[in-house]
């Protein structure tokens, strides 16, 4: 893709998130699947993960994020023009889970949509909708990265039941004065790779049938290693296209928020980047991968904790399913 255009200049005015109450321990899983938290912690950084009950779906997290990202900017739902929804755990395939929104949160104004990059959503979200409001169809957008991965997890299957958790982010969009905002935002993907990280059934390749629920169809599937291996090469490289879009160096970052996979991918991107890990926001240890919510989360923790002030320069990055993997740089 061509390099961002940072006039007029767009920004999140606004950040909140919203997480299940419920924690799952690495203690827990123990009790489920052949693991331990000493395996689970050595090898991913998570101890902890929220977990959705069987009331709570993903609109009703995204629902709960839009509403503080919205007192946050100070913002109406009746002025929110569009709102970009950022999942791979949709309540459903359709309606879609951004429409499911508009009702609860009662946005009559805007128009709603579904957006399916998995963990890279968020940022896919935020170049979609700064799109619209530079060409003028939109003044406020909400975009939500939210997810209830617990409900497409295999408990039986400890390489990938321990990764994740539940959660959503919301941040609102608007114009920004001179300087501030999106200054770069650059988005890729690698469809030849998608068969590493996939749910196989429920849509019109394998509908869902006896045999695929048998067959355990309808539970994520991945291949830790390449995954892990693309996620820190992607990763490492979209940063370094923003950073050059921007026409600034690493050392020029305030903050870095990378997508909350894993401890040591986050780590190896830090080293590869040359960043040291105190520039680093690093909430995984808490919440597992909660894949499109991971950013969204993480920008309202770091704010919340003070790691994230007015004035500074961020990256956030993501790497997921599909593959997709994006980087953004803001100037808050
Ligand atoms: N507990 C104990 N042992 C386990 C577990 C577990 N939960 N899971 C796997 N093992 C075993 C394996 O079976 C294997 O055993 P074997 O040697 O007897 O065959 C051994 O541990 C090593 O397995 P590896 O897969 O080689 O372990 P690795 O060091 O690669 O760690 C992990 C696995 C954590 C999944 C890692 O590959 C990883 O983090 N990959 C990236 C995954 C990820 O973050 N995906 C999401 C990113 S994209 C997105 O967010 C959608």
């Amino acid at each position: 893709m061509a390099p961002y255009l940072p006039d007029p200049p767009v920004g999140i005015v606004g950040i909140g998130s919203d997480a299940p109450a419920q924690l799952l321990t690495n203690h827990d899983l123990e009790k489920l699947v052949e693991t331990s938290d000493e395996w689970i912690v050595e090898r991913t950084g998570i101890r902890t993960r929220h977990i959705a009950d069987d009331k709570t779906t993903t609109s009703v997290l995204a629902s709960n994020a839009a509403r503080r990202a919205m007192a946050d900017a100070g913002v109406t739902p009746e002025e929110i023009d569009v709102i970009v929804v950022g999942t791979a755990t949709p309540d459903m395939l359709f309606p879609s889970t951004a429409c499911l929104v508009q009702a609860e949160i009662g946005a009559r104004n805007a128009a709603a949509f579904d957006l399916a990059a998995a963990c890279t959503g968020f940022i896919y979200g935020l170049n979609v909708i700064a799109g619209m409001i530079r060409n003028g169809t939109c003044e406020t957008g909400l975009v939500i990265g939210a997810e209830t991965l617990s409900k497409i997890l295999d408990f039986q299957d400890r390489t990938t039941c321990v990764l994740f958790g539940d959660g959503a982010g919301a941040a609102i969009l608007k114009r920004v004065e001179n300087g501030k905002g999106l200054l770069s935002v650059r988005m890729l993907s690698d469809g030849t790779l998608g068969d590493m990280l996939k749910l196989p059934a429920g849509g019109s390749l394998h509908p869902a049938t006896h045999e695929t629920v048998d067959l355990r169809l309808h539970y994520i599937k991945m291949s830790g290693n390449n995954v892990f291996k693309s996620a820190v090469k992607s990763m490492t490289g979209i940063v370094r296209q923003g950073l050059n879009d921007v026409g600034i160096g690493p050392g020029e970052i305030d903050l870095l928020i990378p997508h909350q996979a894993n401890i040591r991918i986050i780590e190896a991107t830090a080293k590869k980047l040359r960043l040291p890990m105190e520039k680093v926001f690093v909430n995984v240890h808490r919440f597992g991968n909660t894949s499109a919510a991971s950013i969204p989360i993480a920008l309202d923790e770091a704010r919340s904790q003070g790691a994230l002030q007015d004035g500074m320069t961020v990256a956030v990055v993501a790497f997921g399913a599909g593959f997709t993997w994006g980087s953004a740089i803001h100037r808050f």
